[in-house]
């Protein structure tokens, strides 16, 4: 059960970190909503489309129980809703990245193909509708994370020698 679990809302640097970390340090990363799309075939903005929210859900409980089953030594990042998912605690440790939500949009709004992070977001669609779930889900996150690590205003690689001081992996 030697993971690490990055939860956070969606565009925190989830995947960024992940991947930074995996290539840093010579492990394995994986993505939740890449599993997801690859498994199904489709992509996630698809799915939500197609067959609903809940659907989806069900996927992010069938990929936590897979996870926690056959991955180990792995940074994996996860959708911002995978937190949910029963038994989270058993894949690994729980890394919270916590940012202000104005920091996250400035963040999408800045990348190069923004149109496109937020195209592909479901539940990003409307900004009002996205502020009001980030602060929902505030709590929450805090309250299943081990860790939490601000990242606001810090490099992915000042993020991944933070996440390498507090857990080994
Ligand atoms: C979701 C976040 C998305 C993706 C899906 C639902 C959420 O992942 O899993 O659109 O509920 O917050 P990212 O956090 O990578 O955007």
């Amino acid at each position: 059960m030697k993971n690490i679990v990055l939860i956070g809302f969606m565009g925190v640097g989830k995947g960024t970190v992940g991947r930074a970390f995996a290539s840093e340090f010579n492990v394995f990363a994986v993505d939740t909503d890449d599993l997801i799309e690859s498994t199904e075939n489709r992509k996630i903005k698809d799915i939500f489309e197609d067959d609903g929210e809940p659907y989806f859900r069900d996927l992010e409980q069938k990929c936590a129980k897979w996870l926690e089953k056959s991955v180990d030594n792995a940074i994996i990042s996860t959708g911002g809703g995978f937190f949910k998912t029963k038994s989270l605690k058993k894949i690994g440790t729980i890394i919270f990245l916590d940012s202000s939500f104005e920091a996250i949009l400035k963040r999408i709004k800045e990348h190069p193909n923004a149109e496109k992070k937020l195209a592909k977001r479901p539940l990003f669609q409307d900004t009002k509708e996205a502020k009001k779930l980030y602060a929902k889900r505030i709590k929450e996150y805090k309250t299943v994370a081990d860790i939490i690590i601000d990242v606001e205003n810090k490099t992915p690689k000042e993020i991944v020698f933070e996440i390498k001081k507090l857990v080994n992996l």
